[in-house]
């Protein structure tokens, strides 16, 4: 099965509450990204179905974008936020292929860069990010830590701690903060999650 077809069936099958990575309230992502830019642009990459745009929406965010391979997820995300959807851009690409017409001053990537297994893909990321970031532009990473979990959604992953992520971006990005986050499962099980914030200099 193709990445894209591995997750519209993910978001079409289950609901929120059985996707392992579901959040109620994107808590470490919110303050991370106020802490980077309290109103600058913000790309959602791999965003999915999160509840990050909504809770952005509500901060007064007024230039959000959403990119994720999955339609399906993208729909529900549509769905749920009604007549605020349009207040969103929403983008059905694959990161590794996509070539972006802008720069926003916020990436935020919360579990997809780790399912990059292959250089070559995280290549074509790390190529992406720099098209759409400036210099002063704010990157936020979360994917699992070194005692995290092998695999996510039944898909291989690379596990990262902050200086593991650092050193993947290279001197162009800046080390400012950094977090280690046990996240809850809806099930109950522990997830252990690194989320790192650089700078792009
Ligand atoms: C573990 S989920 C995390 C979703 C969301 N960031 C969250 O925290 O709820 C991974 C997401 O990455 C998306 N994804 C996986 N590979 C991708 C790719 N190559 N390009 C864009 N999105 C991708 C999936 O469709 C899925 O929505």
């Amino acid at each position: 099965m193709d990445t894209q077809a591995h997750w519209d069936k993910a978001y079409t099958e289950k609901s929120d509450n059985q996707l392992s990575w579901f959040q109620e309230v994107p808590a470490r992502s919110l303050a991370m990204i106020a802490a980077a830019s309290s109103h600058g642009s913000v790309i959602d990459v791999g965003g999915g179905a999160s509840r990050l745009a909504d809770a952005l929406l509500d901060a007064g965010y007024a230039d959000l974008t959403v990119l994720d391979i999955s339609q399906a997820a993208l729909d529900r995300a549509r769905a749920r936020l009604g007549v605020r959807a349009a207040q969103v851009q929403w983008i059905c690409a694959d990161i590794t292929r996509w070539v972006p017409d802008r720069a926003w001053d916020v990436w935020h990537d919360r579990a997809v860069f780790h399912f990059l297994i292959e250089r070559e893909a995280q290549d074509a990321y790390i190529a992406a990010l720099t098209a759409a970031t400036h210099p002063g532009s704010a990157v936020i990473l979360s994917t699992f830590a070194p005692d995290g979990p092998e695999r996510c959604s039944g898909l291989s992953v690379q596990r990262y701690s902050p200086a593991d992520l650092a050193q993947r971006l290279g001197a162009g990005f800046m080390l400012t903060d950094q977090a280690a986050e046990r996240h809850v499962t809806p099930w109950g099980s522990i997830q252990s999650f690194t989320t790192a914030a650089f700078r792009r200099v």
